[in-house]
């Protein structure tokens, strides 16, 4: 984003007027079903519920329950899911099932609405009046500053607006490491057009997004869209489609992509009571844009990338970990070794680590064996290596090393940067 002239930069408010919230939607619509165990007090998400009774036993509750719909074409597991997602159905299926913690039959709570929302107050005074919440998402500050960035860089449609920063969900069931946390970090990009090209523009970025991850080196095969059904769109999008990633728990979304149309600026044009048209002086005519997001978890793409970078192979009869990260993500660049301790090395690897450390996250270890501290890079995912040993005190050329395929070249100190550079790009 940050080298795209069309894409603007911002580092909106997590704290924002509480009326923001309710014009997106979030207060009445960003809810998640819940259901609780009556006799172990368990709490259970509907879709958790579902995932975690068996097949078999689902079957067999639909069967009892409904024949005519045991018969219906579809799978078990989303008809399921529509019978707990209508309160009236779902108390009935409900005295069919077994609760998963204590294993009781019947023990089950209607399933209410729980808003995923955190709230805190503003001010001294802990009541329903100063209620502010923290950002679940990072997209509504863009919205709410979308004309204040659109005039003050002089962007014209189309154009984005992206920003990362945290955000925050009561998830009742975290789970998987980073997959699903309370506190997360997004990367959310905001693209404005004029209506009718929307549809030309959300096909662009899907593609654009998906290259992204390929380019940094994520495995293809373990890639793939996931297009939301009409039925299953959130309250703003008109189409949607997530990017997934096979984690070893499979499939799971690591960024959404969504045709937001002109909801969002419409709504906080009503509830702000401000103007959000825009002005085309190309075709003198005002209109609210459509809206593009692509919304990216950096937190959960992270994970995504860690796993896919993970590998573990045996070299002369040992055990190697190593993080194959793409080189633009690696955290250390380039690692600088005295070969050994003595004989001047330790200072002509210093001067190396000085001459390298303002252009590259370098790091300088003399502690062990070399085999040891190559294998210490590779798990840290260190591209490259560089020894100074008994040559180098000779003719002023060091060896590096590349994590992947451990072969080592020599090259002369004075060279040495332009090589990383070239090779880091
Ligand atoms: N503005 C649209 C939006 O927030 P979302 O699908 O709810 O859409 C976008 O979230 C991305 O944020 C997801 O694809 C995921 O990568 C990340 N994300 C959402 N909830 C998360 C959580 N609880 N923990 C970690 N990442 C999460």
């Amino acid at each position: 984003m940050t080298y795209r002239e069309d894409i603007e930069g911002l580092d909106a408010a997590i704290l924002m007027h509480p009326r923001v919230w309710e014009a997106s939607g979030h207060v009445e619509n960003f809810t998640d079903p819940m259901i609780d165990c009556k006799k172990c007090k368990a709490r259970f998400r509907v879709d958790t519920l579902t995932e975690m009774i068996s097949e078999k036993n689902k079957e067999k509750a639909i069967k009892e329950f409904d024949i005519n719909l045991y018969n219906q074409e579809g799978n078990i597991d989303d008809k399921f899911t529509s019978v707990l997602e209508n309160p009236e159905l779902a108390i009935k299926i409900l005295e069919l099932i077994n609760c998963p913690q204590c294993g009781n039959k019947g023990s089950f709570t209607q399933p209410r609405k729980f808003n995923l929302m955190f709230k805190t107050f503003l001010g001294p005074v802990e009541d329903e009046n100063n209620i502010i919440y923290l950002r679940p998402e990072t997209a509504q500050g863009i919205y709410v500053n979308f004309l204040n960035v659109a005039n003050s860089s002089r962007q014209k449609l189309p154009f984005g607006i992206a920003q990362i920063g945290k955000a925050f969900r009561n998830e009742i069931n975290t789970k998987n490491f980073l997959f699903r946390t309370r506190e997360f970090e997004q990367m959310e990009m905001q693209y404005f057009v004029k209506p009718g090209t929307d549809k030309k523009y959300f096909d662009e970025w899907k593609d654009i997004r998906i290259q992204w991850y390929k380019s940094l080196g994520m495995t293809s095969s373990k890639l793939r869209f996931h297009d939301h059904p009409q039925d299953k769109l959130a309250h703003y999008a008109k189409e949607a489609t997530d990017i997934e990633y096979e984690f070893p728990f499979g499939w799971g979304e690591i960024e959404g992509i969504h045709n937001r149309t002109d909801y969002d600026l419409s709504r906080h044009q009503q509830f702000s009571g401000k103007s959000q048209l825009y002005f085309d002086d190309e075709t003198k005519e005002k209109y609210i844009p459509y809206i593009i997001e692509t919304s990216a978890g950096a937190s959960r793409s992270f994970m995504a990338f860690l796993i896919d970078a993970y590998y573990e192979e045996e070299v002369n009869g040992e055990l190697r970990s190593v993080l194959r990260f793409h080189p633009k993500l690696a955290p250390i660049k380039a690692a600088v070794f005295p070969l050994v301790n003595k004989d001047g090395m330790p200072e002509v690897a210093k001067k190396i680590e000085s001459l390298l450390r303002p252009h590259l996250k370098i790091f300088y270890d003399d502690k062990g064996a070399i085999g040891r501290r190559y294998r210490r890079m590779d798990e840290a995912g260190t591209p490259f290596c560089i020894t100074v040993d008994t040559q180098t005190l000779q003719d002023e050329t060091v060896t590096v090393r590349e994590r992947d395929s451990m072969n080592q070249v020599r090259i002369s100190i004075s060279n040495l940067l332009g090589y990383l550079q070239e090779k880091l790009r």
